[in-house]
């Protein structure tokens, strides 16, 4: 429709919703961050791929994935200067980041954890203290190991960082444990020795105030937990 939003009133929802290309979900990711989004066979693959795809096809429009680097994400930047419509990088709900986008209601509970070299001298998220630890840049892996006093060792991408634990870069790395997990499988060396228990919910964010997308992406959101998608998706990128 043209014009006459605001005269459409007594409706309870956001309005219509308008899209940075027509027909098109432009979404923000941070890749790669297996397994919420990642390439493998020159696709784009994972849990946040598969949710959004379920949105997008809720919309009936088309999905486009654009490799945005996690700081631009989560400092709101992305969604402002109109990058994307949404942001989906495993992203974890909090107050900073609220004061600059909208969030979802969240989609998945996740915790950090604890990675060591095999021969780390490290039992205990306490024990990093001084020692060179590695993070993904602005993440809450990077906050948690400000915390704890680590020398922090700031990676772009979550790939890097676990790379960088294998050469000996770092002694340790902190991340999400959705990650860390999968990760471990890869590289058996590699010790998980602590679950740190944040309790953070990871959630997709919209530019704040796009009440209306954000309205459909929680409709999509409450379907696939009713009918059982998101529990499926769980199981298929997380075996959980
Ligand atoms: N959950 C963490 C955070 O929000 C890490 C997310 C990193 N995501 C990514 N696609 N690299 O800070």
């Amino acid at each position: 429709s043209t014009g006459g939003g605001e005269e459409a009133g007594g409706e309870a929802t956001g309005g219509e919703i308008s899209l940075i290309n027509p027909g098109t979900l432009t979404v923000c990711s941070d890749i790669p961050y297996r397994p919420f989004e990642y390439t493998e066979n020159g696709e784009t693959v994972g849990f946040d791929i598969d949710l959004v795809n379920n949105i997008a096809e809720d919309m009936g429009v088309e999905t486009e994935f654009i490799r945005t680097a996690f700081e631009g994400i989560q400092s709101g930047v992305a969604l402002d200067s109109d990058q994307c419509d949404l942001a989906a990088s495993g992203m974890t709900i909090n107050e900073e980041r609220e004061s600059v986008m909208d969030f979802s209601e969240p989609y998945l509970d996740d915790n950090l954890a604890l990675l060591v070299a095999p021969d780390a001298d490290i039992d205990s998220v306490a024990d990093v203290a001084g020692k060179r630890v590695g993070v993904q840049q602005a993440t809450t892996g990077e906050t948690q190991a400000q915390e704890n006093n680590a020398e922090v060792v700031q990676y772009e991408d979550s790939a890097l960082m676990i790379q960088g634990l294998n050469t000996g870069d770092v002694e340790a790395v902190i991340g999400n444990i959705s990650v860390m997990g999968p990760a471990i499988t890869d590289n058996p060396d590699l010790r998980l020795v602590e679950e740190i228990e944040t309790g953070e919910q990871l959630g997709l964010a919209v530019k704040t105030g796009n009440t209306a997308l954000l309205e459909q992406v929680n409709e999509s959101l409450a379907t696939m937990r009713e009918d059982g998608t998101l529990e499926e998706l769980e199981g298929k990128w997380l075996g959980t």
